[in-house]
C-alpha cells in the first residue's frame, strides 16, 4: 500500500461514517404518488458502468446519466445504493466550489425550479444547490419531471471522474425531498410490476474484469451471475438495510468468539458508492483475532476525530499476513457469503499506513511508532490491510456499511415489486 492510496483508504473511511452519522435521525417524510398508468418500458435495460481505479484498488463505479429535456447534456454518475439525491454540478458552481471549469459539465438550469434548495454535509465535504425538476435518462430509460439538485458548491467531494452523484436508495432518506430518478421510473409507470429492481456487476481490476462492470435497470442481467439469488429482506426503507447475521473467518470452521459473534449482529446498508467495508467496531476486533497472525490496529475510545456531527469513538483496521488462506464471509439469511480474497486486500501495508491517520489527525505518534515496530522491521513476512474497517459513532446503533469489497463478488439486485417488502438479492457474480 503506498501512501495515496493509504490516504484514500482513510478517506474512504471518513466518507463512509459520514455519510451514515444521520443514520437515527432520518427525515420520515413521503410519500403517496399517484400514478398515470402508461405502457411500461422495455426492459431489462444495462448500461456499461466505468471502473474508477486508484493504486490498483478499485474506487468506486460511474456510468452516463443523460439530463434535460430542452438541452440535453450527460454528465457521468456514481451511482450510490447508499444516499437518494441525485447532484448535478450546476452553472455557477466554479472549480474553486469544486466543480468542473467547463461549462458544457454542468446543467443549465433550463427545466424547472423546484423553488427551494438541498444542503447536505457528507462526512469531510458538503453539497449545497438549488433543486430543479427535469428530464433524467439512464441506459435509454426516461423519467420526465425528475427532481435533483443543481450544485453551487461541492466541497471536499472527490471530484474527477465522476462528477455526479445519483443515488438509489429509497424516496424516505432524499434530502431535496424530491424522488429519485428510480422511483420516478416507477411512479410513472415505465416499469411493470415485475421489474422494480436494478442490478450490479461490480468489476474488479485485480482480476482485470474492471471493464465488465454493469448497472441493468428494470430487471437483472442474468449472464452476469451464477446459481441461485439469495433474497434478502430490507429491514427498514431508506438506505437499502438489510439483516447482517454475523461475520466469519474460515468458512464458519472457525467462527468468530462467541461475543464478538452476537456483538456482530447489526444492520448493514449495502451500498455501491462505498469502497470498502465498516463493521461495527467489535465484529471488526473479532475478526482480526480469528485471522491467523492478524493484528488490529485499534485507537483508543473518546477520539475526537469527528467527523461533522459525528463523534468517532474508536476505528479500527486489521492488517493481516497477506499469504494468509484464511476466508472472512458475511452471513445473510444464516448463510456465509464469502468476500474474494481479492478483496479482502487494500493492499501491502507499509510504514506509510500511519500517514494517512495523521493527516487526519488521529494517530499520535505513539502510535505511528509502534507501527513502525510492528510492520517496517518485518521483511519477507508482508503484511495486507483489510478492507473492512471498525468504526463506532456516537448516538449510532453498531451497524455494517457494506460496500464494494463485498459486492464485488455478489451480483446485487435491489427489488422493490412489493413497496412493503423490498429485498436485496445476490448471486455468485460473474460479470460480462
Ligand atoms: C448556493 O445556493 C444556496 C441555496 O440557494 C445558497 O443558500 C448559497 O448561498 C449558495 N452558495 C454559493 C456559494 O453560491
Ligand atoms: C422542495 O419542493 C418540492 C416541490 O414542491 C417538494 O416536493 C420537496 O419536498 C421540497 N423539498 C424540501 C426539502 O422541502
Ligand atoms: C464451505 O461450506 C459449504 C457449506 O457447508 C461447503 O459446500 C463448501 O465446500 C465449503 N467451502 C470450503 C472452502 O470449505
Amino acid at each position: 500500500m503506498n501512501l495515496f492510496s493509504a490516504l484514500w483508504l482513510c478517506f474512504a473511511l471518513l466518507v463512509a461514517i459520514g455519510k451514515y452519522q444521520h443514520e437515527l435521525d432520518l427525515p420520515t417524510c413521503l410519500t403517496g404518488v399517484s400514478l398515470s398508468k402508461r405502457q411500461p418500458d422495455s426492459v431489462p435495460a444495462s448500461e456499461d458502468l466505468t471502473d474508477l481505479v486508484q493504486s490498483g484498488q478499485d474506487e468506486l463505479y460511474y456510468g452516463p446519466v443523460l439530463v434535460g429535456a430542452k438541452t440535453s447534456k450527460t454528465f457521468t454518475c456514481d451511482f450510490d445504493t447508499g444516499s437518494s439525491d441525485l447532484d448535478i454540478p450546476g452553472p455557477d458552481c466554479t472549480p474553486a466550489n469544486g466543480c468542473p471549469e467547463a461549462q458544457n459539465l454542468k446543467y443549465d438550469n433550463s427545466g424547472t425550479s423546484a423553488g427551494n434548495s438541498t444542503s447536505v454535509t457528507y462526512g469531510p465535504g458538503m453539497v449545497t444547490g438549488d433543486n430543479y425538476i427535469d428530464t433524467v435518462c439512464v441506459a435509454g430509460l426516461c423519467a420526465p419531471n425528475t427532481g435533483f439538485v443543481s450544485l453551487n458548491m461541492s466541497s471536499g467531494i472527490d471530484q474527477n471522474p465522476p462528477t455526479c452523484l445519483m443515488g438509489m436508495g429509497f424516496p424516505e432518506i432524499a434530502q431535496s425531498g424530491l424522488p429519485p430518478f428510480f422511483n420516478n421510473l416507477i411512479n410513472q409507470g415505465h416499469l411493470d410490476d415485475n421489474s422494480k429492481e436494478f442490478s450490479f456487476c461490480l468489476g474488479r481490476a485485480a482480476s482485470n474484469t474492471q471493464g465488465k462492470s454493469k448497472l441493468t435497470l428494470g430487471g437483472r442481467d442474468t449472464n452476469s451471475f451464477k446459481g441461485e439469488v439469495t433474497e434478502v429482506p430490507v429491514t427498514k426503507r431508506g438506505y437499502w438495510k438489510v439483516q447482517v447475521d454475523g461475520m466469519r473467518v474460515n468458512n464458519g470452521t472457525i467462527l468468530l468468539p462467541t461475543i464478538a459473534e452476537a456483538l456482530s449482529k447489526a444492520d448493514g446498508a449495502i451500498d455501491t458508492g462505498t469502497t470498502i467495508i465498516l463493521a461495527p467496531y467489535a465484529a471488526a476486533q473479532g475478526i482480526a483475532a480469528a485471522i491467523p497472525g492478524a493484528i488490529p490496529i485499534a485507537l483508543p475510545l473518546g477520539l475526537t476525530g469527528g467527523v461533522g456531527n459525528a463523534m468517532i469513538l474508536a476505528n479500527a483496521v486489521t492488517a493481516y499476513p497477506c499469504n494468509t488462506d484464511a476466508t472472512v464471509s458475511m452471513v445473510f439469511n444464516g448463510k456465509p457469503f464469502e468476500i474474494n480474497p481479492l478483496d479482502l486486500s487494500f493492499g501491502q501495508l507499509t510504514g506509510s499506513i500511519g500517514q494517512c491517520f495523521t493527516s487526519n489527525g488521529i494517530f499520535s505518534s505513539t502510535i505511528l511508532k509502534l507501527l513502525s515496530s510492528l510492520f517496517d522491521g518485518k521483511k519477507g513476512f508482508p503484511y495486507c490491510v483489510a478492507s473492512i474497517a471498525g468504526a463506532s459513532i456516537t448516538g449510532v446503533q453498531p451497524f455494517y456499511v457494506v460496500g464494494d469489497t463485498f459486492l464485488k463478488n455478489w451480483y446485487s439486485i435491489f427489488n422493490q415489486d412489493n413497496p412493503a417488502a423490498p429485498y436485496v438479492g445476490f448471486a455468485e457474480a460473474n460479470c460480462q
